[in-house]
């Protein structure tokens, strides 16, 4: 696996970085050990987890698995923001609750530091400056290498990095959004921020929670109840049969199958080799629930998908895309300033 910087940072992360967001919930704990021995067997080096993923249960594991690595080998990073309990102040981008959240995660995950610190999504309630003042605090007290954020919006993003530059604090090095081929609503104003600014990229949801495995088909009633998709709309998932079964999709899954068929892959690797090919993108965060699906979407990574390929996948994941993104109206405000 190669390894690429993270944004400006002088870090260096594995292309494929592996989310743990499936250990503990729908992988048992000894699977999810197979998970992350396979993961680093292949050259991997970035783990992604959060505090939240089974109310500290991912972080467990992870932790549980660290005290027979080499902790220097690896690059961890986990998140803080949603509820860890019922109190009022047991979620959100509070001093109070940050300060609480890094020491939990830290002893869960058995380490004395986290490398990539992000804060989950914006918290519409605290003062930006009490969250950011905070995590520099972290930083400074060696608690933590590199803050991120994550589920931010575009102007959110930039409001942070020039609060931070403008107080001398540590800034954002990483984005964590959702993007993928049914999610490139990301490109609009985020990863501009990104390139612009020097932030590294980790995509989330490479796959879409299974959807662009291609496992799914139009002539299906509904999914398998074995899947994440099958159970997404009892569970609260954002990636639901209802909100994906539809002509778009459709379209966009037979393009990827064939494309992905025409190089010789799977779709899975096809849509995750995508994305590594996209401006600004450091390193997409795989998600598996067993072993085999792993090694397949490991398999996504060193090769790339021809020019043309590419360019199939970008026409058929296009959305409906009005002002001020739409191309011809960039290109005519930007004529003779290229
Ligand atoms: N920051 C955030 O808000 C946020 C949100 C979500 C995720 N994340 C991070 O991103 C990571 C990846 O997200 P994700 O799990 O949603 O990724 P994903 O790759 O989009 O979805 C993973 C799921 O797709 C199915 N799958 C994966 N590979 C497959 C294969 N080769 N063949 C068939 N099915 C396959 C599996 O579900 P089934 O087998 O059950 O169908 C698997 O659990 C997480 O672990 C977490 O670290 C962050």
């Amino acid at each position: 696996m190669e390894f690429r910087y993270l944004g400006k940072t002088g870090l260096s992360v594995s292309e494929l970085c592996l989310g743990t967001m499936t250990l503990g919930r729908e992988t048992s704990e000894d699977d999810s050990y197979n998970i992350l021995d396979r993961y680093i067997a292949e050259g991997g080096n970035f783990i992604d987890t959060a505090d939240v993923y089974s109310r500290g249960g991912s972080e467990e594991i992870v932790g549980n698995w660290f005290k027979n690595q080499k902790r220097n080998d690896f690059v961890l990073a986990t998140k803080v923001r949603f509820p860890m309990g019922e109190g009022p102040n047991d979620l959100g981008l509070s001093r109070k609750h940050i300060i609480k959240g890094i020491k939990e995660s830290l002893r869960r995950l058995k380490t004395d530091y986290i490398d990539l610190y992000q804060v989950h999504a914006w918290d519409p309630r605290t003062p930006l400056e009490e969250t950011l003042s905070t995590l520099n605090d972290l930083v400074r007290e060696g608690l933590v290498r590199y803050i991120g954020a994550s589920n931010f919006k575009g102007w959110q993003l930039q409001k942070a990095i020039d609060m931070s530059r403008e107080k001398g604090w540590e800034q954002f090095s990483c984005l964590q959004p959702q993007y993928n081929l049914l999610c490139r609503a990301t490109e609009y104003e985020l990863i501009d921020v990104c390139v612009n600014e020097g932030l590294g990229v980790i995509p989330w949801s490479p796959l879409r929670g299974g959807w662009l495995t291609g496992k799914f088909t139009r002539d299906m009633q509904g999914p398998p109840e074995n899947t994440r998709i099958g159970v997404a709309k009892e569970k609260g998932y954002s990636e639901t049969w209802d909100m994906y079964n539809n002509e778009f999709t459709w379209n966009l899954i037979d393009e990827l199958k064939s494309v992905a068929e025409e190089a010789g892959k799977t779709p899975a690797q096809a849509a995750i080799n995508w994305l590594l090919q996209q401006s600004g993108v450091t390193a997409p965060i795989i998600g598996a629930r067993t072993i085999e699906q792993l090694e397949a979407n490991l398999g996504a990574a060193g090769w790339s998908l021809s020019t043309a390929q590419v360019d199939r996948l970008n026409k058929a994941s296009a959305l409906f895309v009005s002002y001020p993104y739409d191309q011809s109206a960039i290109d005519q405000r930007n004529k003779g300033r290229e």
